[in-house]
């Protein structure tokens, strides 16, 4: 599948959770008068099971994308790879996966059920990626127990398969862009922005600086009724060049750390 094709099919998808990503994309188009690319888009999964990164890698490969880089968040129980692409101008991707193992006995217990109705064989296509849930809904009552030890676990396991984030290449607007001056242009436009380890996250040191929104709630139904719960979110990346002249193409776990934090429900909208 040509990754523009990918793209286009994960965006049509992702904006029925991001319901501010249009107006935003519109709001930097006009205000820099140019077409907005993509630093990266990013995925999470379970750990251990059919839908693992160990499984849809294979999958990204069908895109052209080669394993780039591997991090760990010990605290929120995370292991994740980025990918790049051989063409340079296409987005980074950066899969996320759950390992569920090390959360409490009770979220365990809803996991592994959700796990066993996921046929073995289910990574087989690039269009896995927005598949959103390949499990019957949770109850309300799970998604809460979930959310109390791992607010990732409750996200994924109510929404499934979708980009959790596209993320604008501050980068490729003109010149005068810069982290700063997007932050300052989302707020003069009402958009809530993530605030957990502040609002820009990284600094000229770490070769990369991050901001994003928060996940606006979206009306979900779970088992027994619907709730509105956080969906996606927008994130905005300014990358540096290293010694060597490099854009860096990395990233940097403890600024990754706070931007997870983006689909919290507790983060005050
Ligand atoms: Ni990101």
């Amino acid at each position: 599948m040509q990754a523009t094709v990918f793209f286009k099919n994960l965006w049509d998808d992702y904006v029925k959770l991001a319901p501010q990503a249009e107006a935003i994309q519109h709001l930097f188009s006009t205000t820099y008068a140019c077409p907005i690319q993509n630093d990266h888009v990013a995925f999470r999964t379970f750990a251990r099971s059919p839908i693992s990164i160990e499984k849809l890698q294979p999958l990204l490969a069908m895109v052209g994308y080669q394993p780039y880089d591997e991090y760990h968040f010990a605290e929120k129980k995370l292991f994740a790879k980025s990918y790049a692409h051989t063409d340079p101008e296409q987005p980074l991707v950066f899969l996320s996966e759950l390992n569920w193992w090390d959360l409490h006995d009770d979220c365990q217990d809803i996991i592994g059920r959700i796990l066993q109705q996921i046929p073995d064989d289910t990574a087989q296509h690039p269009d896995i990626f927005w598949s959103s849930t390949h499990w019957p809904k949770i109850s309300w009552q799970d998604y809460l127990l979930l959310e109390s030890s791992s607010e990732y676990a409750a996200w994924l396991s109510a929404h499934g398969l979708h980009a959790n984030h596209f993320t604008v290449s501050i980068n490729a607007l003109p010149k005068l862009a810069n982290i700063t001056e997007i932050v300052k242009l989302l707020h003069d436009n009402n958009f809530a922005l993530n605030v957990a380890g502040g609002e820009i996250k990284g600094t000229k040191a770490d070769l990369l600086m991050q901001a994003s929104t928060l996940a606006p709630e979206i009306v979900v139904d779970f088992a027994d009724a619907s709730h509105p719960i956080p969906g996606c979110y927008y994130e905005f990346a300014e990358r540096l060049p290293d010694n060597q002249g490099n854009l860096f193409r990395g990233f940097v776990p403890a600024s990754a750390n706070k931007i997870f934090e983006s689909t919290d429900r507790n983060q005050k909208r």
